[in-house]
């Protein structure tokens, strides 16, 4: 089975986007980690962009396919009604999908407290660094 892991605009540059709120590692860095912690048969496709328009397309695809989602939605989480639109629909399909975050958005910026997402993810982790992927991939293997 395989785990999709969204990542949205950038996110690429983790490593040296502002590490004192997002940490030193890469998304090459989580990606490997997060492959070694899986138990065989299980695979991690993780990916990013920058544009919307392929994420809600990865999004689509992972409702007709049934694929337990992990997204970080990045600034996305803040605004975007058409990701909350095509992340609702993985709801409806009775697709887990975890919304997760670096930092905890709630000690950030106002603008920053808002999650036009979390109303139709099945749950958040936020605040945990890279940790949080691990722990959405945990409760996914736990419970999908
Ligand atoms: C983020 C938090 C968002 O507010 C921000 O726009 C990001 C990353 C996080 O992982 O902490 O790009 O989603």
């Amino acid at each position: 089975s395989t785990i999709l892991v969204l990542n949205g605009p950038n996110l690429g540059r983790l490593g040296t986007r502002e590490p004192e709120v997002y940490g030193s590692e890469t998304l090459a860095d989580i990606e490997a980690s997060l492959a070694a912690s899986v138990p065989d048969g299980v695979s991690i496709d993780l990916r990013q962009t920058d544009d919307e328009a392929e994420l809600i397309a990865w999004i689509h695809h992972a409702v007709d396919e049934r694929v337990p989602v992990v997204l970080n939605p990045a600034a996305f989480t803040h605004y975007s009604y058409a990701l909350r639109d095509a992340a609702a629909q993985l709801r409806q399909a009775g697709v887990p999908l975890v919304e997760v975050h670096l930092s905890n958005p709630h000690t950030r910026e106002t603008f920053r407290h808002t999650s036009v997402i979390s109303g139709v993810a099945t749950g958040v982790i936020a605040g945990f660094g890279s940790d949080s992927y691990r722990l959405a991939v945990d409760w996914i293997l736990r419970h999908a």
